[in-house]
């Protein structure tokens, strides 16, 4: 038999690269949850039948597929530059990303004029490309796990071409309420929908971000009889009358992505990781009397729906009304550039910053910098953070998941405790040993950091090991396993 029995799709492949000074590539396999969940492909079509498909990101990526250069099992999409920075930059991230994060200035955006209706035509021809390219590749009767807002349109478009493959879709974002996404061009959000629901089944991080996917298609799909169904039901599912007539059900699933338990059980304590923590601790200082400051930390993207700044601004509350706290806490923060194409995550990144820096100019005295900033991206620092926290701050206005709140509890040292945002689809499973607060109330988030930090040993290290357990329970290739199996059946 021709062709992968098992496919994925998604902007970002598992492998990036840089051209060097002297010109050679530099290939840098991506971290995270995702990678990880979807390296099991490979148990899941046996040895040669898999096939990861991705759209090159950056020039060097685009220098990688001119040169031939890749890795197998790997096909990656040299899609025209413009068109995927219209659709990436200018439709995912701007219009998609925004949406599903509630992150728009309501007064003043979004305004979809030609340029928007210009950059949905890119978005358009860039999801074509991947379907065209899984259309080529797949098996018949194959299975394709198609991931995220970037490529929406893509099930729609690949039943087109290829009505015997088995079609998922899975998304790592929250999914928007129904009055929030009827922002977006009726038209647009009609395409959207049934472009998504041209899949054999839908996959979601909560039952929350389901019943809003569900919401808006009873909301925006009235003229094609749509009917949902569940999550009482033991399948959940959208069924609605196709343009052509027949009646389709599209069935919806729960995968609560988990953390890799023994992955970072054991990556946690190699040596890089080890001498990180030796410089972290000498940075954070000691008390006067010798003894280990206490450290709220937090890592993340630098990106908007992380909430960085308000987090800061209920920490300088800390310290501004408990000045018994100056001198035995330090705040790390981690906070990783990203999309910086983005004039407001450019913005963002500044304000970071400038927040960090005013916090320390106010408080900071000859042996204590009350903040500790780092923007440089590196896996093994964040992990010896993770071990060394005794507060871990994660409180997002909104997120898919977050993986940081479930890993954290996995390496922790001597147990963290965790403040969770309640927007974060992680504390539908972490919020009963969280300290869960409301991402925009920064009163009652710097309340709760108190409360972590003067919380009794015992009981911290007892929470942790429950939010470890919880965090770990789905773990990333089984949650692929389990669609791929779904899809199947
Ligand atoms: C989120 C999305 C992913 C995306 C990641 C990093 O987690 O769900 O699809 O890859 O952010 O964003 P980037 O734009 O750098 O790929």
């Amino acid at each position: 038999e021709h062709g992968a029995q098992v496919l994925v799709a998604s902007n970002r492949g598992p492998v990036s690269y840089a051209v060097r000074e002297d010109g050679t590539l530099d290939a840098k396999r991506g971290g995270g949850g995702l990678v990880s969940g979807l390296s099991a492909i490979g148990d899941a079509g046996g040895e040669g039948a898999t096939l990861w498909v991705c759209s090159a990101v950056g020039e060097g990526d685009r220098e990688a597929v001119r040169r031939g250069v890749g890795e197998p099992g790997v096909r990656m999409l040299d899609i025209d530059a413009d068109v995927h920075a219209d659709a990436y930059n200018g439709i995912a991230n701007s219009v998609l990303w925004f949406v599903h994060h509630l992150l728009y200035q309501t007064p003043l955006e979004p305004s979809f004029g030609p340029e928007f209706r210009r950059q949905w035509e890119a978005y358009r021809t860039y999801n074509r490309a991947f379907a065209e390219a899984l259309a080529e590749e797949a098996a018949r009767g194959a299975v394709v796990v198609v991931q995220d807002y970037h490529l929406a349109l893509v099930p729609g478009m690949l039943r087109a071409l290829r009505p015997d493959l088995r079609i998922g879709h899975f998304s790592h974002t929250p999914w928007a309420p129904a009055e929030y996404f009827r922002m977006l061009p009726d038209d647009i959000a009609e395409e959207l929908l049934l472009g998504m629901l041209g899949a054999d089944r839908l996959g979601f991080l909560t039952t929350r971000w389901l019943q809003a996917f569900q919401g808006c298609c009873a909301a925006v799909l009235g003229s094609y009889e749509v009917m949902t169904y569940g999550p009482e039901e033991a399948t959940p599912s959208v069924g609605f009358r196709t343009p052509d007539g027949r009646f389709h059900r599209t069935l919806l699933g729960v995968h609560g992505l988990g953390a890799d338990g023994d992955f970072l059980r054991a990556r946690s304590q190699e040596a890089d990781v080890e001498e990180r923590l030796a410089d972290l601790r000498e940075q954070i200082g000691t008390e006067p009397g010798g003894e280990a400051r206490k450290v709220i930390m937090r890592v993340d993207r630098t990106e908007l729906s992380k909430n960085i700044v308000r987090g800061l601004h209920a920490y300088r509350l800390l310290l501004e009304e408990h000045p018994e706290w100056h001198g035995r806490v330090v705040h790390v923060a981690f906070a990783y550039p990203s999309r910086q194409d983005l004039a407001v995550y450019r913005d963002y990144t500044a304000e970071v910053s400038l927040v960090a820096e005013e916090i320390n100019s106010a408080y900071g005295t000859a042996g204590w910098t009350p903040v500790i900033l780092h923007v440089k991206d590196d896996f093994a620092r964040s992990l010896a953070a993770y071990r060394l926290a005794d507060v871990a701050l994660v409180n997002p206005i909104r997120d898919g998941m977050n993986l940081v709140a479930k890993e954290v509890p996995v390496v922790s040292d001597e147990g963290c405790v965790l403040v969770l945002s309640r927007e974060a689809g992680a504390c539908a499973e972490l919020g009963e040993d969280a300290l869960v607060v409301n991402p925009y109330d920064v009163v009652g988030t710097s309340a709760a950091l108190l409360t972590a930090l003067t919380m009794p040993a015992e009981e911290r290290a007892e929470r942790t090991k429950r939010l470890a357990a919880a965090g770990t329970a789905l773990p990333p290739a089984q949650w692929f396993l389990d669609q791929v199996a779904a899809l199947r059946s």
